[in-house]
């Protein structure tokens, strides 16, 4: 036997009888373990003993040191040991004597949708079954979509650089800048992409992102969500219009929600009203809506004396604000956790 080999058989003997050791539950087996470990007659570590007499001479020095720590090493696991079990521990677990197996696991922290996003999802869900189905548009919008088609001329205040992020790209030969882009200041352009892009009847949502420029507070944010919706068939009326946002207002938040219309102006649409629901005592804005302007129906090549229309635009950030009690719109913005992990 050379000293590598002995030296080794004492390395695995250290590792084998801590393992045991750790492992015993009771005081026999730590007995038991003791007995097969470090018995004076035919103990293990008597048995590597027994090899030492073959290491060469000159080696012995080495392999005498490494036989005591060894001892000391297997001895100090069996004290170790000995005290666990006088403590009243059971086996140590991975070799951390901190270790509770009683206590309960860690929870897996899931994500989830974000609450804009679960709320976009559920006023598809009812409008759907009003018989809405869902169309897109672009995020970048140029003027003739945003303004122009829907009956907001050249000089209307809405168009206005400081209410609008207008990107100031303006195709060469535009004379009149309808091709200008900017970011869509709302929903209301799908509305035209659509008719654009189909014959009546229609009767779509469009869900998505706007931007203005305002400055951050409780109730505003340069970006928001809204849901635009568009109905245009024969002899619609605005019955129709109020009926269909009543409908979609019980559904998403309650029988008892109370809805009102002020009379109100929008370019696209005549009459027009504005949508209040009744919040913490208040009435408070939730969008507009009217009649579909025979000039919006005109840009679009409708015949204005055939068909006509409703549209509508809600804030989806209030609906989920409303639903849930949120008291300022930031939070949706701030990625906090502990605010997104309550829906
Ligand atoms: N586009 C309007 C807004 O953003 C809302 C609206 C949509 C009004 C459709 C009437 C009809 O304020």
């Amino acid at each position: 036997m050379d000293l590598t080999q002995f030296l080794q058989q004492l390395d695995e003997l250290t590792a084998s009888a801590v393992g045991t050791f750790k492992a015993a539950l009771d005081q026999d087996a730590l007995e038991a373990a003791r007995i097969d470990f470090l018995g004076a007659k035919k103990g293990q570590l008597k048995a590597v003993q027994k090899h030492f007499g073959a290491v060469a001479k000159e080696d012995r020095p080495v392999a005498g040191q490494r036989f005591n720590e060894t001892k000391q090493a297997i001895e100090a696991a069996l004290e170790n040991a000995q005290q666990r079990l006088q403590s009243g521990g059971g086996a140590e677990a991975q070799g951390d004597p901190q270790f509770d197996p009683t206590l309960p696991g860690q929870p897996f922290q899931l994500g989830h949708l974000h609450p804009i996003t679960q709320t976009i999802e559920e006023l598809k869900d009812i409008m759907g079954r009003l018989g809405f189905s869902v169309a897109d548009g672009p995020e970048i919008e140029d003027v003739w979509h945003n303004f122009e088609a829907l009956n907001i001329p050249a000089a209307h205040p809405a168009r206005d650089p400081l209410d609008n992020f207008y990107l100031g790209v303006a195709a060469a030969g535009d004379a009149d800048r309808r091709n200008e882009l900017l970011l869509r200041s709302q929903t209301s352009t799908v509305q035209i992409r659509v008719m654009e892009n189909c014959e009546p009847p229609v009767r779509i949502i469009s869900l998505g992102r706007v931007y203005r420029p305002d400055t951050a507070d409780a109730t505003h944010y340069p970006m928001f969500h809204q849901m635009e919706g568009l109905l245009v068939d024969y002899q619609v009326t605005m019955a129709d219009l109020q009926s269909v946002l009543r409908l979609f207002a019980t559904s998403y938040l309650g029988e008892d929600v109370h809805i009102r219309f002020r009379p109100s102006f929008f370019p696209f649409t005549e009459p027009s009203v504005e949508v209040d629901y009744h919040w913490n005592d208040q009435w408070v804005e939730f969008g507009g809506a009217g009649m579909v302007d025979p000039n919006v129906l005109k840009a679009v090549g409708y015949d204005p004396a055939k068909v006509n229309g409703f549209a509508f635009g809600l804030g989806v950030e209030r609906l989920c604000m409303r639903r849930h009690g949120i008291t300022d719109i930031r939070e949706f913005y701030k990625n906090d956790i502990r605010f997104l992990h309550q829906f």
